[in-house]
């Protein structure tokens, strides 16, 4: 496997604003990786796969914290300190793959230093949507927020502390009565929760290791590594469309402290784009399309949260964004994804500059009140009409549809490698 010609460090993340088909991707490259790394985010993530099972029937994986790889039976897969961990979460996935008969056992490992999401942290973040009122952000409701907060306000918990059962008690107590007094007394069960963590510590206890020295070691090895972005670019802390965006950072930086992967390690990194954009939750979207081609678009692509089931809102590819995302990122590929879910509309409009009172603009608005100004120009495209879904090769799609990928590619200036026209294995075209 490490002789493959495949890059020996390689990113995939999120080039919009999630959802993209990360989880996709990642199934089908695990194969030729030896390890799989989630590096940031939480269970707000959720990425889909769909495999061929043993009896032969497709089945559909959603992943939350699981890296996606785990399917393929020789990945090693690591949770990364980056990673906000619910750990019942997690247990969940572990059932799933349990009731499915894939092993996971001894392949699953995660950082003795990632932070411990707890039940609390799902009230506060509901509590904080609340007080936000109509400036929601529309979060997952998972508590990554409060989570990284407390990570970052130095009081979270970690998985290494909960080896120390005795000590991790009186950190818990702590924790909560700081909390409490910050949000008041919100109704929780501490000892429901304690007694809970005594069994998962049992459970989780041999996977819980220093995964930054097994990832280093790794790759000294000669073994491949693949990480597994979450959320999107425009959701980074710093480089999204804040406040509307999650905790953590969802680019390229993050994957570097997610998992102590030094950045002189990484040989590719993979931005995933869907041939249109979709957004879930509140906040600035310039190409958004309200009304009759967003909906169809939402039906075909069956844009609905893999994680919270709501409708995702839905719009035209922006080259414009999308050349901000290679820049932060550093993509050197990209993979197009859900072509397919275009095939029925007769014309399709792509956003190729943003202006501003009328003038082209050549950055991404860093505040909210600069971005409901901007207008983006369109430029029109021929609609193909035809089913891409068959297509095994860049050569079977349409003339008119590889027109569309090949205008993309030269607005974006960065190779589109990998297009996707349907959910399956095998329904992704390479094109290097
Ligand atoms: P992720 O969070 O980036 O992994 O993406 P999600 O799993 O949340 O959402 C992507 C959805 O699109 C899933 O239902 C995938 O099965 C589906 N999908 C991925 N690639 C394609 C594609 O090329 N065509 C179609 N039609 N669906 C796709
Ligand atoms: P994957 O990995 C789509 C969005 C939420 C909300 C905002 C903040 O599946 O692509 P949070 O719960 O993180 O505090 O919510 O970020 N969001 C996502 N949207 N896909 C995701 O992950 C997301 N993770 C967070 O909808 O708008
Ligand atoms: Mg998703």
């Amino acid at each position: 496997m490490s002789e493959s010609n495949m890059p020996q460090v390689q990113v995939v993340l999120g080039g919009q604003w999630g959802d993209e088909g990360k989880g996709k991707l990642i199934d089908i490259l695990a194969e030729k990786y030896d390890v799989v790394a989630r590096a940031t985010g939480g269970a707000n993530a959720g990425h889909t796969v769909y495999i061929k099972t043993a009896s032969g029937e497709v089945k559909k994986f959603i992943f939350h914290l699981m890296p996606s790889g785990i399917l393929q039976k020789n990945t090693t897969c690591i949770v990364g300190n980056g990673v906000v961990v619910h750990l019942p979460t997690l247990l969940e996935e572990m059932q799933v793959l349990e009731e499915n008969e894939i092993d996971y056992k001894g392949r699953l490992f995660i950082s003795n230093r990632a932070q411990i999401l707890f039940e609390y942290h799902k009230i506060i973040d509901g509590i904080q949507e609340e007080r936000k009122g109509k400036s929601k952000v529309g979060t997952t409701l998972r508590g990554i927020g409060p989570a990284y907060t407390d990570k970052m306000s130095r009081i979270g918990i970690r998985m290494a502390d909960l080896l120390d059962i005795d000590t991790f008690e009186d950190k818990l107590k702590q924790n909560v009565e700081i909390l409490q007094n910050m949000y008041g007394k919100f109704e929780y069960d501490l000892n429901a929760e304690f007694e809970k963590y005594k069994e998962l510590k049992e459970k989780f206890e041999p996977m819980i290791t220093d995964t930054a020295i097994l990832i280093n070691k790794s790759i000294h090895d000669k073994k491949n590594v693949l990480v597994e972005g979450a959320n999107g670019m425009l959701l980074d802390i710093d480089h999204g469309t804040y406040p509307y965006v999650t905790s953590s950072n969802s680019t390229i930086g993050g994957v570097v402290s997610g998992l102590g992967l030094p950045a002189t390690r990484i040989n590719s990194n993979i931005g995933i784009m869907k041939a249109y954009v979709t957004r879930v939750g509140a906040g600035p979207f310039p190409t958004e399309l309200i009304g009759e081609f967003g909906d169809r678009i939402r039906e075909a692509g069956g844009e609905y949260g893999s994680t919270t089931g709501r409708p995702r809102r839905c719009g035209w590819f922006d080259a414009f964004l999308s050349q901000y995302s290679i820049m932060i990122n550093g993509f050197t590929g990209i993979n197009l994804t859900k072509l397919d879910v275009l095939d029925k509309l007769e014309t399709i409009k792509v956003a190729i500059k943003y202006k501003i009172d009328g003038k082209e603009i050549n950055y991404f608005p860093a505040t909210l009140e600069e971005l409901q100004k901007v207008e983006p120009e369109y430029m029109e495209i021929e609609g193909w009409m035809e089913d891409t879904t068959n297509a095994k090769t860049f050569e079977d799609l349409p003339e008119k549809c590889k027109a569309y990928v090949n205008k993309l590619e030269e607005l974006m200036q960065c190779p589109i490698n990998y297009i996707g026209v349907g959910q399956r294995r095998d329904q992704m075209i390479e094109k290097f």
